[in-house]
């Protein structure tokens, strides 16, 4: 993606950056306790390379992200405030805007947001990967504006998930789970294409048992997503792929109380992680391949007596000689409580973006920055 500016073309093309005022959304949307308190600075401590180039060019950096999904107005809750605090230790002197969606200009691009935002703005840098696949005022409005480039994080981002779809090695495995295959559908079909096998944990693998035949009990499972599980079993049968499913499954019996289980499931059981023996299967898989992409934890991790699947597959990711890629969100976390986060070759900030950047190719954050 060498077409899109990065921060030595801004350079070049704006200038001493000394003085210069330097707009850079970043995705500071970190997760917060009931107090308020920050449990994950992460994503903060991910945008300081890019905040630091241009600090040492002199330039006066304005940060600006979002923060949860406030409805267009400011709501207490959702203060930048706490990120304030966090970004001046880290970055003393860094500007930060409070929550871009304080104002229902930015999801609605509302080019009177955009204007605003590029006021007294001599140059903007994009480095919120994590929001990159939204078509938000902060991220495709201000490259219309002002010279523009993508930060040292999404270059590296951009970088590593197109290197996934573009120039993967092979065994390519990806392992996905969560509860909801309609938010992994298309990005199944595109991983169809390049992997040569997808794992399936969570939840998910519910709606799966269903497209077989298999009784699930009261497991949760997207009824109007069973004819397309069929569908994708089948498909990846007539691409030569393999589709892993667990074939054990740990949960809560009728009585709601701890169970192991096959892949049939009674009346009232419950499932809430992949099994042992699947897991150790899927061990296998991720030993072998050569590249693996994770997304989505196998299991309810938050609960430690459902989390030894999400625990063994991270685990897997940490000890396989091959490149691994985890996107973003739950299975990021999965890796940070299993204190694995600097065992895989690469820890996505991004949830959606990573899924989205895989699926598509692009992101209209990109694609505003390539046109600037
Ligand atoms: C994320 O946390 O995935 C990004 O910050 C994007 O947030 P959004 O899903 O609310 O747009
Ligand atoms: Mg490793």
């Amino acid at each position: 993606m060498s077409e899109i500016p990065r921060l030595e073309d801004l350079e070049a093309r704006v200038g001493d950056l000394s003085g210069k005022r330097v707009l850079v959304r970043t995705d500071f949307n970190v997760p917060l306790d009931d107090e308020g308190n920050i449990t994950d600075d992460f994503r903060i401590r991910a945008a300081l390379p890019t905040i630091e180039w241009l600090t040492e060019r002199g330039a006066n950096v304005v940060t600006a992200s979002h923060l949860g999904r406030p409805k267009g107005e400011p709501d207490p809750k959702y203060s930048m405030e706490p990120v304030r605090v966090r970004l001046a230790e880290l970055a003393p002197g860094v500007e930060l805007l409070e929550n871009l969606r304080f104002n229902a200009g930015e999801t609605a691009n509302d080019p009177a947001f955009v204007a605003e935002l590029v006021d007294g703005i001599d140059a903007y840098v994009n480095d919120a990967f994590g929001a990159s696949h939204r078509s938000h005022a902060s991220i495709v409005g201000p490259p219309q504006h002002v010279p523009s480039a993508m930060g040292r994080l999404l270059e590296k981002e951009v970088d590593v998930l197109l290197g996934l779809r573009n120039k993967p090695k092979h065994p390519f495995v990806a392992v996905l789970g969560g509860a909801k295959i309609s938010d992994k559908l298309g990005v199944i079909e595109a991983l169809l294409e390049t992997v040569d096998a997808i794992v399936i944990g969570g939840a998910m693998c519910f709606t799966f048992f269903a497209a077989q035949g298999k009784p699930i009990g009261s497991s949760l499972h997207e009824p109007d997503m069973i004819d397309t599980c069929r569908d994708l079993l089948a498909k990846a049968t007539e691409m030569g792929k393999t589709i892993h499913l667990p074939d054990d499954i740990t949960g809560t019996d009728a009585s709601g109380n701890f169970a192991q289980f096959g892949s049939r499931l009674g009346e009232g059981s419950i499932g809430y992680d992949i099994g042992p023996g699947s897991a150790a299967a899927f061990t296998d898989v991720i030993m072998d391949a050569r590249m693996v992409f994770w997304n989505g934890p196998m299991g309810m991790f938050e609960d430690e007596r459902f989390a030894s699947g999400t625990r063994t597959v991270a685990q897997a990711m940490a000890d396989t000689k091959a490149f691994t890629v985890v996107g973003g969100g739950d299975s990021a976390a999965a890796l940070a409580q299993f204190k694995l986060d600097d065992e895989v070759s690469h820890v996505s900030t991004g949830g959606g973006a990573s899924l989205e950047l895989l699926e598509n190719g692009d992101l209209p954050g990109l694609a505003a920055l390539r046109k600037n």
